[in-house]
């Protein structure tokens, strides 16, 4: 018997099938339609998200011999982008606004001008920053008149919670790892807050209820597969590649370099409030109860190199950026800050702005992707930084995504961290998460500590960077940030 996972990512969505040994037997992808209708800007269309999801479950679910071979459904999604639909026919009834989308940042930096941020940063352990959803909620219920005209046929939520509603065929449900996403919900106590949702104007009623992570949370509509099936696990993807990668114990760290970088620290039963612009989170909520983590969000990572292919035309393909790092032997001074959406933590400035500094006549496109990729490592430097002055140092960091594929980056983690870097050798490990809880939702395993015998085997990559080397580039970043934060 087969666990099916969804993982609706930023930049596509794809099905996958695992085995109870935690094999992947088979993905289907489709890439997702990124619109940006001004700067700062970003949407997606929820009707493509649904229909994408769905033929990418179908055609693998046909491909592998029926739904008939399947135990349960696991869902992981990208988390704080928000959806509008209508509760009667589940239909999108304005664009989701993405969690890179920077229009509220104005609305956010009046709020802490008003001295709000701790209190939001005590009831949901997030800052006020434009990335979490209740902001987005505000603009759309401000400017979108078909949402306040929708009175209670309207729902929000998160995409697990999207998905969930159509696949169902009209339950409303999120589960607490996104739904602590959203700076609506009190982290302590996992519930919507009724302060949080007054100082964003949010109506409870369009909210969907939190429930935990995995168990018998809902079935499919027959008509979706031919029979119904168990959906059994829910969870954002940040905490899913954190399942998968065994985060399962205080201080266990995981770094996930997709279309942006996200370092979580578990912390298990301990909710502990950051002192270092990082997030505090939910890790997954079982039975009712939460387990916690320490969060530092990077918004921009594989994006990078997407852009400096498309945007610039300075790579072929995402994978010369290796070869082109290695083809020169430093940066040669070249600095690149990738504020592209503007900065994250533990810097919290949506206002900056990208730099290349550090230019030169000697400087060529080289040396612009070997500071690209050097910023991977620089970014989670500076977290790593904040994670030790919250107590939170990391023993090792175990690294997945998309980019993490490339051995040069992994090495230069090391490097730079001055820490062991671990990467399975199946570098889903967001799919893999939300299989194992999938697993436990339906009963193959009796808890995620049993579930993670699905993980395989790793590699290791250790320091070997002298520490003058180390000193001088991380001073060279510093600089360079600092060029960017003081210019805007
Ligand atoms: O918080 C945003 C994050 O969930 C996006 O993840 O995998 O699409 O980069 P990803």
């Amino acid at each position: 018997m087969d666990l099916l996972v969804i993982d609706e990512g930023t930049t596509s969505t794809r099905a996958m099938l695992f085995g109870a040994d935690g094999l992947c037997r088979g993905a289907e992808q489709q890439d997702i339609v990124q619109h940006h209708p001004g700067p700062g800007l970003v949407e997606h269309d929820a009707e493509e998200i649904w229909t994408k999801s769905l033929a990418c479950a179908r055609t693998l679910i046909d491909e592998k011999g029926g739904a008939g071979r399947l135990r349960a459904i696991g869902i992981t999604n990208q988390r704080e982008t928000i959806v509008f639909w209508s509760r009667r026919t589940g239909r999108a009834l304005a664009p989701a606004i993405v969690w890179q989308d920077r229009r509220t940042a104005e609305a956010c930096a009046r709020l802490k001008e008003e001295g709000r941020e701790p209190f939001v940063q005590a009831k949901t352990g997030l800052l006020l920053d434009p990335y979490f959803s209740a902001s987005k909620i505000a603009w759309a219920l401000e400017h979108w008149p078909q949402l306040r005209e929708a009175g209670d046929d309207l729902c929000i939520g998160t995409v697990e919670s999207y998905l969930v509603f159509r696949l169902t065929g009209g339950l409303h449900v999120s589960d607490a790892t996104n739904a602590s996403r959203t700076a609506l919900m009190d982290i302590a106590s996992g519930r919507w807050d009724d302060d949080l949702l007054d100082l964003w104007g949010v109506p409870r009623s369009a909210l969907p209820e939190i429930v935990d992570c995995a168990g018998p949370l809902a079935e499919t509509l027959s008509g979706h597969f031919g029979q119904p099936i168990a959906i059994a696990g829910l969870a954002g993807d940040q905490q899913a590649a954190a399942i998968g990668q065994a985060c399962l114990r205080p201080g266990d760290t995981k770094g996930t370099y997709g279309t942006g970088a996200f370092i979580l620290t578990h912390t298990g039963a301990e909710l502990r409030p950051s002192r270092h612009r990082l997030l505090s989170t939910v890790a997954w909520q079982l039975g009712g109860e939460r387990r916690y983590a320490i969060e530092g969000s990077v918004f921009v990572a594989g994006s990078l190199i997407q852009w400096l292919r498309d945007s610039l035309g300075l790579l072929a393909c995402a994978s010369e950026s290796e070869s082109l790092a290695r083809s020169v032997p430093d940066n040669g001074g070249v600095y690149l800050v990738p504020a592209l959406s503007g900065l994250g933590a533990p810097y919290w400035r949506p206002d900056a702005l990208a730099a290349i500094s550090g230019l030169s006549f000697s400087a060529g496109h080289a040396h612009i992707a070997r500071a690209a990729l050097e910023a991977m490592a620089h970014q989670t430097h500076d977290l790593m930084t904040a994670f030790a002055g919250d107590g939170a140092a990391w023993e090792c960091l175990k690294v997945d995504g998309g980019m993490i594929g490339n051995d040069w980056v992994a090495q230069d983690l090391a490097d730079m961290l001055d820490l062991a870097v671990e990467r399975p050798h199946f570098v889903e490990t967001t799919a893999l998460g939300a299989a194992m809880l999938a697993g436990v939702g339906c009963g193959l395993f009796g808890s995620l500590g049993e579930a993670a015998s699905m993980r395989g085997a790793v590699e290791r990559f250790t320091p070997a960077l002298d520490g003058d080397a180390r000193r001088a580039r991380l001073a060279g970043w510093q600089d360079a940030v600092e060029r960017v934060i003081r210019s805007d």
